[in-house]
C-alpha cells in the first residue's frame, strides 16, 4: 500500500503540488458559482469517502469549512472534539490514529501540540491534515493565496507584508514563500519572532524587522493576526509588546496603491487591526473565510489521490 498523502506542513510539499492544489481550487470554485452550498461538484472526488474532523481547540471557520468541503466533494464528515473522545481521557494519540484509520478515509486534526499531529500521522494509514497547531496553519495559507490570486493574479512575484506576531499563521506563510516565489516582509517585536527554522525555510524570500512601516512599504498584501493566539498565556506582555503594530489606514497607505488586507479571523478590532481597515474597501476577509472551503476541497482531492 502506498504511503498516505498527509498535508501537515507546506514546507514538505512539492511546489508543483501546491500549484496544482491552488489551480484546482480556482477551477472548482468557478465551476460551482451560484450553486446551493451543499450541491456536490460534478466529479465528486470525495464520493464514498469519510473525513473525521478532530478538534482540541475552538474553531468556527475550520470546522464549518471542512464540513462544507467534504459534502461538496460528495463525501461524509464526522466532527468530534478531543474532549469528547477517549483522547481527552488520555488514550494515546497512536491508538486513536490506528482506530480512526480503520473507520474513515482521512483525518483533519486541530491540535494544541504540533508533535501530536506528527505522531498521529506517523502511524495513520489514511491522510492526515493539519487544521492548525501551535506551530502552523497550512490550510489557512492555501485559502489566503487563493484569495490573493483571485483579486490580484498569480502570487509569484508578489510582496506580502506580515505585521504582528510571528505565530503559527506567519510560519505557514514562511513555509510557502520560497516554494511559490513570493516575498514575505515580516515586522514583529523581537520577542515574538518566528522560529529560526521557519525563517531558514523561507531563506532569501523573507525579511524580518521590528518596523511595520518599512515592512509594508510598497507591499501588495498586508496581513495580520491576533496578538494572543489560543494557548498563549502572556496576554499582558503581548498587548504591551504589540502596541505599535496595529494595521490602520496610515499603515495601509504606505503599501502599494492596490494593496489588499487579509486576516485569518477571528479579529480584534482596535487591537491588531483598526475597524476601518478590517471592514474597509481593501479588506478581503470574507472572501478569505469562504475560500477556506474551496482551498480545502482541493487539499482533500489531493489527499484522496483524485488530483496529482
Ligand atoms: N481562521 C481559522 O482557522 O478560524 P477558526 O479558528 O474559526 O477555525
Ligand atoms: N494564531 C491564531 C489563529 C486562529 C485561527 C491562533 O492560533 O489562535
Amino acid at each position: 500500500m502506498s504511503a498516505p498523502r498527509h498535508f501537515i506542513d507546506l514546507w514538505r510539499m512539492q511546489p508543483a503540488t501546491l500549484r496544482l492544489i491552488l489551480d484546482d481550487a480556482h477551477r472548482r470554485k468557478a465551476a460551482r458559482k451560484g450553486w446551493p452550498k451543499a450541491k456536490v461538484d460534478a466529479d465528486a472526488p470525495g464520493r464514498d469517502r469519510t473525513l473525521a474532523m478532530v478538534f482540541e481547540k475552538n474553531s468556527t471557520r475550520t470546522r464549518f469549512s471542512f464540513d462544507a468541503a467534504i459534502r461538496q466533494l460528495g463525501g461524509a464528515g464526522v466532527i468530534a472534539t478531543a474532549a469528547d473522545m477517549q483522547l481527552g481521557r488520555g488514550e494515546p494519540v497512536e491508538d486513536t490514529a490506528k482506530v480512526l484509520s480503520r473507520m474513515v478515509d482521512a483525518v483533519m486534526i486541530r491540535a494544541n501540540r504540533h508533535d501530536d499531529v506528527e505522531r498521529f500521522a506517523a502511524v495513520s494509514s489514511v491522510p492526515v491534515i493539519n487544521g492548525l497547531t501551535d506551530a502552523s496553519h497550512p490550510c489557512q495559507i492555501m485559502a489566503d493565496l487563493l484569495t490573493i490570486e483571485e483579486h490580484r493574479g498569480p502570487v509569484t512575484g508578489k510582496t506580502i507584508a506580515w505585521v504582528g506576531d510571528g505565530n503559527n499563521v506567519c510560519a505557514s506563510f514562511l513555509h510557502a514563500a520560497a516554494l511559490l516565489g513570493f516575498k514575505l516582509a515580516i515586522a514583529c517585536p523581537d520577542a515574538y519572532r518566528p522560529a529560526k527554522a521557519d525563517l531558514e525555510r523561507a531563506g532569501a524570500s523573507a525579511t524580518i524587522s521590528a518596523d511595520p512601516r518599512g515592512a509594508v512599504a510598497g507591499a501588495d498584501v498586508v496581513v495580520t493576526d491576533t496578538w494572543v493566539s489560543m494557548g498563549d498565556k502572556d496576554k499582558d506582555a503581548r498587548m504591551a509588546a504589540f502596541d505599535a503594530f496595529q494595521v490602520d489606514d496610515a499603515l495601509m497607505n504606505r503599501a502599494a496603491q492596490e494593496a489588499v488586507f487579509l486576516h485569518c479571523l477571528p479579529a480584534h478590532r482596535g487591537e491588531e487591526v483598526s475597524e476601518a481597515v478590517l471592514d474597509g474597501p481593501r479588506s478581503l476577509i470574507w472572501d478569505e473565510a469562504e475560500n477556506r472551503i474551496h482551498a480545502q476541497k482541493s487539499v482533500l482531492a489531493w489527499c484522496f489521490g483524485a488530483i496529482g
